[in-house]
């Protein structure tokens, strides 16, 4: 059994990833960590695990070594302790920003803070299996991918590794679980319930990720970014608008997209004529490791709406580590992941 421990345990994404590794065949959690729970128990914070566990948290001070460490640290956190980290673990997986990004000037221009250690850059692989599954086969580090991101570069490598799109616009829908566990004034209920918010209409830290993975130019990336967040406590939804440099036939779309997932275990394609679910939905997706694509042409052919659905804190965070994790120690990868969303929810 591989020895595992979850810096940040008491968050959002790492109470998912305990969830799910706890029902993880190969892996036995030994140790999760929280500053404000310390000396609790893991079901005081995460009462859906009351009955699963024992574990208690204990604070990162007191962080032992272990074949495997979980960072779900907030953005900042990781990159200090790095060093002292990789002494105390064989292998990382880190789901915060701190090693997304390749280029150390893109820390500079989108998350205002100069990479403490950059020379850690180039040894994590970015965290998506679907782009980056030889490279993470046996690797030791590999870091998270930004929700939102996840969402948009799945819905949209398809269309731009055929090098097919002139220029995308994107609008993505979030739940409010993608803002952490600590509470804040745009989080206080009356504030947050019920709302259609734009919160970040341009500059989104997630438009470095598309702009690497999806190899865009980054003086002039064609691609709008928009950020809403909508009534959902799960879930992201990208509502892509990609305006083709040639018309393309919905049937040879479909082709692309079959070619490039039919083997992908969690990326589904929706594609239904008839009933309400024609469209992927995130509400269908809570608590699966799946992202769910689906898309739409106009008539003349010329616009593609490629519409992608996640749960945030699963193919977007703590299922998409998981998978990750699967692939680095060579285990099916659909290892623990097996599942599908609830419905109705
Ligand atoms: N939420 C998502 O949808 C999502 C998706 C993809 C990636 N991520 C990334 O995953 C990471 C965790 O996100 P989250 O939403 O789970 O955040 P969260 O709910 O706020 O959890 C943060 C965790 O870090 C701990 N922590 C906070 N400040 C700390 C400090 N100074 N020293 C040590 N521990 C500290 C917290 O412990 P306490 O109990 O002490 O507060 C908590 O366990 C972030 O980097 C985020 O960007 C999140």
């Amino acid at each position: 059994m591989v020895k595992a421990a979850i810096a940040g345990a008491s968050g959002y994404a790492g109470g998912e990833l305990l969830r799910l590794l706890m029902f993880h065949p190969e892996v036995d959690v030994v140790q999760i960590t929280s500053e404000t729970y310390a000396g609790q128990f893991a079901y005081f914070v995460h009462p859906n695990l009351r009955g699963h566990t024992t574990l208690q948290f204990t604070s990162l001070s007191e962080l032992q070594t272990c074949d495997l460490l979980f960072t779900a640290l907030p953005h900042g956190k990781t990159w200090e302790q790095i060093e002292k980290y990789a002494g105390m673990a064989d292998r990382i997986i880190d789901l915060s920003g701190d090693f997304r990004l390749r280029k150390p000037e893109d820390y500079v221009r989108w998350y205002e803070h100069r990479h403490p250690h950059p020379e850690w850059l180039d040894r994590f692989i970015y965290g998506l299996p679907e782009l980056h599954r030889e490279e993470m086969a046996g690797a030791k580090y590999v870091s998270g991918v930004g929700c939102n991101a996840t969402v948009t570069i799945l819905a949209l490598n398809s269309l731009y590794k055929r090098g097919l799109i002139r220029e995308t616009v994107v609008e993505v829908k979030v739940g409010s679980s993608e803002g952490g566990h600590r509470p804040s004034p745009a989080s206080h209920h009356p504030e947050r319930s019920g709302v259609v918010r734009t919160y970040s209409p341009f500059g989104h830290r997630h438009i470095a990720e598309l702009i690497q993975e999806l190899e865009l130019d980054p003086g002039k990336p064609g691609l709008h970014f928009t950020v809403t967040s909508v009534e959902l406590v799960r879930g992201a939804l990208a509502t892509c608008h990609c305006l083709l440099k040639e018309p393309v036939a919905e049937r040879d779309v479909w082709a692309m997209y079959r070619e490039d997932y039919q083997d992908e275990p969690f990326v589904r394609l929706v594609r239904s004529k008839r009933g309400i679910h024609r469209f992927p939905e995130p509400k269908l997706l809570s608590g699966s490791n799946h992202c769910d694509i689906g898309f739409v042409s106009d008539p003349d052919g010329g616009r593609l709406i490629v519409v992608a659905a996640i749960d945030n804190l699963m193919k977007g965070a703590a299922g998409s580590a998981v998978q990750s994790m699967n692939v680095m120690y060579g285990w099916n990868e659909k290892l623990g992941l097996e599942f599908p969303g609830l419905h109705p929810v």
